[in-house]
């Protein structure tokens, strides 16, 4: 095997490119990453026949295919690692609490809007539409929309085919896993229709203000292991779209290892009986005519 010839990544363009990647999606390198970013984009500077990390930087600033390098930079950098039934204490507080409550609390607007965010290869947003599939008929004539956005449209390729190797289903039961998926001849298992219908794909940077003011209302939001490699600005500016994105009373559910300390005082964190959650406060009456 040949091995891939590493190109030099001098600190103050590390930096350049360091801050201009934090600008563009949130995630924060420290100085422990040059050497990571030096090997994992070294192969992007050969395939342009670049010289240096100087000229790929100036590439990814100016060039006219700026946009379609981020896609692939961005592909190189991140972690997409996800899989069905992921962090299954919250899964039940979703399905056993928080879906309970929907039915009673929406049941005069019947509509129910979801939001994965950063929702890497589609295995989290077919989680809940299977939750939501598993909870009964409640929600048939209302309007249910399931969202799963990335910001990495390679990840939402493969979302969008619902193609899936057995590895995404370390934690399905072999119950969920014969109802819900049909294994094909090489082995791989593809989610029923019945399932994909109920989930539309957008490809969606958190920090593009433009893009993420096309999303509102939202019940809830699961953005799970999406912000633990972002600096505390970034997930502060993510978590503030958040609570104007979801109406009031609606949850916002982080991944495990996650907390919005220090990140921000405007939920509620809620203890249920399968796992904490954090909730937009409903606004009193009084706060209401106060902010108008
Ligand atoms: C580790 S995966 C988490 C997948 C899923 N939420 C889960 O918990 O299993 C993190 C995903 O966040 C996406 N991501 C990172 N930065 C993002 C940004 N600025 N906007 C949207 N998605 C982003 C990555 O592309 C990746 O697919």
């Amino acid at each position: 095997m040949f091995e891939e010839q590493v190109i030099p990544l001098p600190d103050d363009v590390f930096r350049l490119l360091r801050d201009f990647i934090h600008g563009y999606c949130g995630i924060y390198f420290d100085n422990g990453s040059r050497f990571l970013l030096e090997r994992r984009l070294s192969r992007r500077l050969e395939q342009h026949r670049l010289k240096s990390f100087e000229e790929y930087y100036h590439f990814l600033r100016y060039d006219r295919k700026r946009e379609e390098e981020l896609v692939i930079l961005i592909d190189n950098l991140t972690t997409n690692e996800t899989y069905f039934f992921r962090e299954s204490p919250q899964l039940r507080a979703f399905s056993e609490e928080i879906l309970p409550e929907f039915r009673e609390t929406l049941a005069g607007r019947k509509v129910l809007r979801i939001w994965s965010a950063g929702c890497s290869t589609g295995e989290e947003p077919y989680t809940i539409a299977i939750l939501l599939l598993e909870s009964g008929d409640w929600w048939r004539d209302w309007q249910v929309e399931i969202l799963g956005s990335d910001i990495n449209q390679r990840v939402l390729h493969t979302a969008r085919k619902g193609v899936y190797k057995k590895n995404a289903h370390r934690a399905t039961s072999p119950d969920m896993l014969a109802k819900y998926f049909v294994a094909d001849e090489k082995g791989d298992f593809r989610i029923i229709d019945k399932v994909k219908e109920l989930v539309s794909f957008s490809s969606l940077n958190l920090l593009d203000p433009y893009k993420t003011s096309l999303v509102s209302n939202m019940d809830i939001i699961f953005c799970r292991n999406v912000i633990i490699y972002f600096d505390r600005e970034a997930k502060k500016k993510v978590i503030e779209s958040f609570h104007h994105k979801l109406r009031d009373g609606g949850y916002l559910l982080l991944g495990h290892s996650e907390s919005l300390i220090n990140i921000s005082n405007a939920f509620v964190l809620r203890t249920l009986k399968n796992d904490m959650v954090y909730q937009k406060p409903v606004r009193e009456r009084t706060d209401i005519l106060n902010s108008r």
